[in-house]
């Protein structure tokens, strides 16, 4: 397994895989991998001829200087776990070299930057989309993956992809949780050992939730949901909704013909989880 900093040796690689005759596949992340990460380095991996993983961690998308300073940075423990994977090349820049000047692209997502994450993080997916469409760039992947554990960001990626006409295939990865259906994230490390414990609670609910589609109206067990979570004294519910998994707008019915998907954010003190799960 390589790992590079610089775009230009990045380039020389991935264009001699290429000559190869190797599909590329491309996983990014902020690091602070677990094994939710390698799962999809695992897809990508029986997917394509050569696998390129990112650790960056990408201060435009991050609205809460807090979040930023707190987000967790391990490089060397993140290259010892991707040593096993499926992963062949790791890049690792510095922010200057993702971003020589400021990226003051504005991307324009309609309503599915403006619900759910986007109306608590302002800003957050524009700067998921600048990275992301710059790391395409650089890396020029066949197939890029992405987990459903982040339903919006994977929304609007396929929408960048779709509006930029970009030739790369999003591929979306299931959810991988701990044993206890915590959704696995990297901020779950920030948890002290009593929060930790009670964040299954948000998960724990969410599986009960999707065994009552028969008992409630969407609204009622909406409210069920946030008032179920919000029981413990450790977890405070910032919005549970359940949408269409295409438009991202809330359903009011049962009865709407299309995917639905319940997306919640919770804090657990200062942390902020998200999870989600399809009601069918
Ligand atoms: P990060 O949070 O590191 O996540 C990288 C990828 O791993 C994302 O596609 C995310 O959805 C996926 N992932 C995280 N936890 C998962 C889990 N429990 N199960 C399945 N997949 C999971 O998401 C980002 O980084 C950034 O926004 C990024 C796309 C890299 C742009 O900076």
């Amino acid at each position: 397994m390589q790992i590079v900093k610089h775009i230009n040796a990045l380039r020389k690689i991935i264009d001699g895989k290429r000559e190869e005759g190797l599909s590329i596949g491309f996983v990014p992340t902020m690091g602070a991998l677990h094994p939710g990460h390698l799962s999809l380095v695992d897809l990508a991996g029986q997917q394509s001829g050569f696998v390129v993983v990112s650790i960056f961690v990408n201060p435009t998308q991050f609205n809460d200087k807090g979040d930023l300073e707190r987000y967790p940075r391990d490089l060397q423990k993140d290259i010892d776990l991707l040593a096993p994977s499926a992963c062949q090349l790791v890049f690792a820049p510095e922010t200057d070299e993702i971003y020589p000047e400021s990226d003051t692209r504005q991307f324009n997502f309609g309503t599915l930057e403006e619900v759910m994450e986007g109306k608590f993080r302002p800003g957050h997916f524009n700067g998921v989309a600048q990275v992301v469409s710059r790391l395409f760039e650089i890396v020029q992947p066949d197939k890029a993956f992405f987990g459903q554990k982040d339903f919006q960001q994977l929304a609007i990626i396929n929408e960048m992809v779709r509006k930029l006409s970009l030739p790369v295939e999003v591929i979306a990865c299931p959810i991988i949780r701990e044993d206890d259906g915590l959704a696995m994230s990297s901020r779950n490390m920030l948890l002290s050992a009593e929060q930790r414990l009670n964040a299954a609670h948000i998960s724990a609910t969410l599986f009960e939730a999707v065994n009552k589609i028969g008992e409630f109206s969407v609204e009622n067990l909406c409210s069920w949901v946030i008032e179920r979570i919000n029981q413990n004294e450790f977890l405070n519910t910032e919005y549970f909704e359940i949408v269409n998994s295409v438009t991202l707008l809330p359903v009011k019915s049962w009865d709407e013909p299309c995917v639905k998907v319940g997306c919640i954010a919770v804090h657990c003190g200062k942390i902020r989880l998200i999870d989600n799960i399809e009601f069918k």
